[in-house]
């Protein structure tokens, strides 16, 4: 059945903000068909001429001047392996087909060893959340609820209880001066207190706390706008600077640093029901909402100078909309019609052809910038746009038919 949604029909229209192109429908379930044929354009690429698969080998990016994927080796310093195979479990969430549950399946597996080596870095709750933590809400798997578990446990490691947070890269604690947090190591945190709510050690909830308190005094500054990096004292936990790594430059808002503070204080809020968190992500997001441009896809950085000749970041854009789209479900209030509809808007922009690659490659979505200072990804499909892409679209129809988002 198709589901589609009339905006005006949803009395958004009485908010002030809504603009009449706000009115034109919006259809989830055809953004969702599309990704579904996408899907298939990529397993059928990553065959191959030999017609077999690498199962250890993820799609990454595509950059602007090729048509196929760039596909990276999960090995524990690739930091988006977990992406692909949750695109996968998201895409047989939506089509029910058992053959894309069975490649999920066989591109979740490889991932495995996360559990039982050392953490790398803070990237574990990405890698196997995103993958396994998608299968085992899907499948229950018994095996899969382990490997999350002992990840869990494996990220805590990493977490200093003089500074109270984790520490996101430990390489470069001597290039940053200290104890280094990262605002994506938010995004982490989600598994920690999965665990903690499902035969992990209930402490693993109380690292996430304290990440998230930590974090919320010193990595914004009065505006709500955020560092990318937060140095601390190793030894004392005191906070020295925020500065950015990923970044135009140390005082400004990098666009998707400023999407994982959106997505990591909703999800923490989800998952505390602490008012603290619902009050200070609704800053945090405002700030960003309001300095967007007219498409709702932010430039990579808001603070760079000739920022209209800059590219643009659609997995920014995508990670804020599956966030707005669960935040909107706290806030029965204008508020939160008004996240929804930023929402809408930003996915209908999204699913537009300017973002969407359609025929001309097999990723979802355009113009990702990953590490501009490293020249690195810019303009390019990246593989977690597509992940936070259908993620959204697939909430947005658990909103659209009344169904709870968790
Ligand atoms: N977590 C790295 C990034 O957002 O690019």
């Amino acid at each position: 059945m198709k589901t589609k949604i009339l905006l005006a029909g949803l009395g958004l229209c009485l908010l002030s903000a809504c603009s009449s192109s706000s009115e034109k429908e919006f259809d989830a379930e055809k953004a969702l068909d599309y990704c579904d044929v996408q899907v298939h354009r990529t397993l059928e690429e990553l065959k191959g001429k030999n017609g077999s698969i690498d199962y250890t080998m993820m799609p990454r990016n595509i950059m602007d001047s090729l048509n196929t994927w760039h596909c990276r080796k999960a090995t524990k310093e690739e930091w988006c392996s977990g992406f692909w195979p949750g695109i996968l479990w998201y895409d047989y969430e939506y089509t029910g087909d058992e053959r894309i549950k069975e490649e999920a399946e066989r591109f979740t597996a490889p991932l495995k060893f996360l559990s039982e080596t050392p953490a790398f870095d803070h990237d574990l709750g990405f890698l196997v959340f995103c993958s396994y933590g998608n299968g085992y809400r899907l499948t229950h798997n018994p095996e899969y609820k382990q490997v999350i578990l002992d990840t869990a446990d494996s990220l805590a490691t990493l977490f200093n209880p003089r500074v109270g947070t984790i520490l996101s890269w430990p390489r470069n604690v001597a290039m940053f001066g200290g104890h280094n947090t990262i605002m994506d190591n938010l995004m982490n945190l989600e598994m920690l207190f999965w665990a903690a709510k499902n035969g992990g050690n209930p402490y693993l909830a109380d690292i996430a706390v304290s990440h998230a308190d930590k974090t919320m005094k010193y990595q914004f500054r009065p505006d709500y706008t955020s560092y990318h990096v937060a140095v601390y004292d190793t030894l004392t936990g005191d906070f020295i600077r925020g500065c950015t790594h990923q970044g135009y430059a140390d005082n400004s808002m990098w666009a998707r640093g400023q999407a994982w503070g959106i997505y990591g204080y909703t999800m923490i809020y989800r998952e505390t029901k602490d008012p603290r968190y619902l009050d200070f992500v609704q800053k945090v997001a405002d700030v960003y909402i309001e300095r967007l441009p007219a498409d709702y896809v932010p430039y990579w950085d808001f603070g760079v100078s000739d920022i209209s000749n800059s590219p643009r970041d659609a997995s920014a854009a995508a990670v804020v909309a599956s966030a707005l789209l669960e935040l909107s479900t706290y806030l029965l209030s204008d508020k939160g019609m008004n996240y929804r509809r930023v929402a809408l808007e930003t996915l209908k922009n999204l699913s537009s052809d300017k973002y969407q690659s359609r025929k001309s490659k097999p990723s979802f979505l355009l113009h990702s910038t990953g590490h501009w200072p490293a020249k690195s990804e810019i303009d390019a499909s990246i593989i977690y746009a597509d992940y936070y892409y259908i993620e959204a679209l697939l909430r947005l129809r658990k909103i659209e038919e009344n169904k709870q988002l968790f």
